[in-house]
């Protein structure tokens, strides 16, 4: 059997634009992100969901994209990292939040940080301290000791709060 008979059709709208694609059943959602689409936004750290540094959106829940075959999200609505600009890419209130706040050191958790951190603000601008903790508990941070990311996720809120 030849490979392309092997592949599914999809269909999924990722940031706002809908792509049509054949992958291998076996394709995870990450990788399909990264070396199909060129999103390389969303990072791959532990492949086991334990680091959260591939979260993304579907359908505005948090889930861990290493865990997903990307045929599982056939039909769905993703966010990653690069859906969170404003219209004219500049970055968003989180991103900006983010580097004034310190929130990032080498940067690989940050992907995965925003968009925890999107999530929780979503449903909640005034998060309280355990909340946030709470949002961002399943992603790991090596560099900042989490301070400086809770800062700028409190940031961030306080921004959006004032903007509404
Ligand atoms: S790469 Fe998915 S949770 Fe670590
Ligand atoms: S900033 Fe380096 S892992 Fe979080």
């Amino acid at each position: 059997m030849s490979e392309a008979m092997l592949k599914r059709e999809i269909s999924l709208t990722i940031n706002g634009k809908t792509h049509a694609l054949a992958v291998e059943p076996r394709l995870s959602l990450s990788d399909m992100l990264r070396d199909e689409l060129r999103l390389n936004g969303t990072h791959i750290g532990c492949e086991h969901g334990v680091c959260g540094a591939c979260s993304i959106l579907l359908d505005g829940v948090p889930i861990r994209s290493c865990l997903m075959l990307a045929v599982q999200a056939d039909g769905h609505n993703i966010t990653t990292v690069e859906g969170m600009c404003n219209e004219d890419q500049t970055p968003g209130i989180l991103q900006e939040a983010f580097q004034e706040a310190h929130g990032m050191q080498c940067g690989y958790c940050t992907p995965g940080m925003l968009i925890s951190a999107q999530a929780l603000l979503t449903e909640n601008n005034d998060p309280c301290l355990e909340e946030i903790k709470e949002a961002i508990g399943g992603n790991l941070c090596r560099c900042t000791g989490y301070t400086q990311i809770i800062e700028s996720i409190q940031l961030a809120a306080c921004r959006m709060r004032e903007a509404d």
